[in-house]
């Protein structure tokens, strides 16, 4: 049976991203069979899709995308059957592995988790990496110990999608969540989400004013890198730590083992990709529970069709997109 799938190819130097027509015998090799449902566009897929970043690791044609969601269809692993609701993000989609731009993928069980009953598949993709990365922030801040009576928590980027899910996430189990943020409109809904107070990106923005200064944060989670980072993590108070998992700044980090060494702060790193299994089961099954379903209503969303995402790629590079882009893979 004949589907649709965005493919990049490239020939003359020349670098297309173009929905073409595909049938079952051009999916890869693995041992479960989908119907994709819903898929999502990140800044990673922009740059896979446009060519514009060294996302791709694997021959072309390629199909991009890191997220996905969908129905399996056909199954030789005994975890899966037909009919199950499995998502994907990560562990080399799209990147190594044919992503999510395609209505039928063949995917590993071992890289599958199933859908929670209480999200639908719309809304797996409404979080999809950048919520997945918020969770497991999140969940790294407990595991180091920061509770929500311990003080403040920053979230940095906080009208992006790791940082507005981090948020809500924060914000439902009882922290007192602090956004950082460069969006002068982004009182409404940061506060919506339950933000307790915003404070301006160039707060932090602009480093550290001396190596170790007051203390001001029980917890960060950091979407920003850079001097951002460096200025929370001198900002850090005893027995803090710092989620980092993003670059949204620049990648740099410049910093000393004050904070490290006087303080006991913890710099927790986060690879959503590479998270585990049993990591990954617990980060989505927690989505499910600890994300108000009101705060996933308010969450900003575009939906787009497959054949749009060439543009919309282009849109996420030149900074027009705000918050999350759902790819409803089936409108072909
Ligand atoms: N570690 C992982 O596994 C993982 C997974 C997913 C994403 N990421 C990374 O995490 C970061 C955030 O991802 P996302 O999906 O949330 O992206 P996003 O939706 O584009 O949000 C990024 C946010 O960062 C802020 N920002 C943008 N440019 C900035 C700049 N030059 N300086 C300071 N702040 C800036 C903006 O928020 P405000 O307007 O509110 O300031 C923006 O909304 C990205 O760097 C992404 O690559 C990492």
């Amino acid at each position: 049976m004949a589907f649709h799938a965005l493919l990049v190819d490239e020939a003359d130097g020349t670098r297309t991203a173009t929905v073409q027509e595909c049938t079952v015998d051009d999916l890869p090799e693995g041992d479960v069979e989908v119907q994709v449902l819903y898929s999502s566009l990140n800044y990673k897929d922009g740059l896979a899709v446009t060519g514009e970043g060294q996302i791709i690791r694997a021959p072309l044609p390629f199909v991009p995308g890191i997220d996905l969601v969908g129905e399996v269809t056909a199954s030789q692993a005994a975890a899966y059957a037909p009919g199950d609701l499995v998502i994907q993000t990560g562990y080399g989609l799209g990147e190594n592995y044919w992503g999510g731009y395609a209505q039928r993928q063949r995917l590993q069980a071992k890289h599958l988790v199933p859908l929670p009953s209480a999200l639908t598949p719309q809304e797996a993709m409404v979080i999809g990496t950048a919520g997945f990365t918020a969770m497991l922030s999140v969940m790294a801040l407990e595991h180091a110990g920061v509770t929500p009576d311990r003080g403040e928590v920053v979230v940095t980027g906080a009208s992006g999608g790791v940082g507005s899910t981090a948020i809500a996430l924060l914000a439902s189990l009882g922290y007192t969540a602090v956004a950082s943020t460069g969006s002068d409109d982004a009182q409404p809904y940061l506060t919506a989400l339950g933000a307790h107070r915003l404070i301006p990106r160039d707060d932090l923005g602009s480093g550290p004013n001396r190596p170790l200064d007051s203390a001001r944060w029980a917890g960060g989670v950091d979407s920003v890198g850079a001097e951002t980072l460096a200025a929370i993590l001198s900002q850090t108070d005893r027995r803090g730590a710092v989620a980092a998992c993003g670059l949204a700044g620049g990648p740099s980090l410049n910093t000393t083992v004050f904070p490290f060494i006087l303080r006991g702060v913890t710099l927790a790193g986060i690879d959503s990709n590479t998270s585990p299994q049993e990591e990954r089961r617990r980060a989505w099954k927690r989505l499910a529970t600890d994300l108000p379903h009101e705060a996933l209503e308010r969450m900003l969303y575009d939906v787009v069709a497959l054949a749009d995402v060439p543009e919309a790629s282009r849109t996420i590079l030149n900074g027009g997109v705000r918050g999350r882009v759902v790819v409803d893979v089936q409108a072909g």
